[in-house]
């Protein structure tokens, strides 16, 4: 079965061994963000973690492709989990708006192991994700990708996402043509702002 987690210290051994075969959670600083992940699991384990959920920003800042550093959103990540550890999604946000800052590209990017991509679990991902989100103000979200990204492309319009605009990404950024698509929230959400990512019954199998 599939499922999102939410960031614990019993599955993080799967994370890490994803991370020392080359995954990286993040698409723009890919090794340097996996070797950092590690450097942070080493220094400060459950720091680490409780860290990966952070509706409070509370993280420190976050680095850019280009080095520079620009202030923390509120924001969490969650596990994709089929048994193992099989990739990462993220969501964040500026409270009370739909906008992000020019430096955050979308609400929401995730990243699937080389090794469990085709299955379908970037789609369910971001399915099971969308369900959750309730956040003050937040009706719609919108989710970047390069153009050349068709599988990226899919996931998201295969969740509903429309075709915004092609712009070209900040040089901070690194510079690429991109795609924006906006999903609209679904009505029926979820009205627990802490809830773990997965359904009541996937959640009692993975406790
Ligand atoms: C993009 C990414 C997340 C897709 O993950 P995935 O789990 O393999 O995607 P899915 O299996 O859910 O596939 C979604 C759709 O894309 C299609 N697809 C998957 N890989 C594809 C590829 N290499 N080329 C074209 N289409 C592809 C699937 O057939 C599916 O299409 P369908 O909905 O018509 O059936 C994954 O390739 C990845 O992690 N890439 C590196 C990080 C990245 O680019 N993240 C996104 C940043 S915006």
């Amino acid at each position: 079965m599939f499922i999102l987690i939410k960031p614990d210290l019993e599955h993080l051994p799967s994370y890490v061994g994803a991370l020392k075969k080359d995954w990286s959670p993040n698409n723009l600083r890919t090794a340097e963000e996996a070797r950092e992940h590690l450097a942070k699991i080493e220094e400060d384990v459950a720091a680490f973690v409780d860290n990966l959920d952070d509706p409070e920003a509370k993280a420190g800042p976050v680095i850019l492709p280009d080095g520079s550093q620009v202030q923390r959103l509120p924001g969490y990540a969650r596990w994709m989990w089929d048994g193992e550890f099989c990739g990462a999604i993220g969501f964040r946000w500026k409270p009370g708006t739909t906008e992000l800052p020019p430096t955050c590209l979308g609400h929401i990017g995730y990243s699937v192991v080389p090794w469990k991509r085709g299955r379908g679990y970037a789609k369910q991902a971001l399915g099971l994700l969308l369900q959750q989100i309730d956040i003050p103000g937040l009706d719609f979200i919108d989710i970047t990708a390069d153009t050349s990204n068709i599988a990226s492309h899919k996931v998201i319009t295969g969740n509903n996402g429309v075709f915004i605009e092609r712009f070209t990404a900040p040089a901070s950024l690194g510079g690429k043509e991109t795609l924006r698509y906006r999903i609209h929230l679904p009505v029926g959400k979820s009205n627990r702002p802490d809830a773990q990512l997965v359904s009541p019954i996937a959640r009692k199998t993975a406790e």
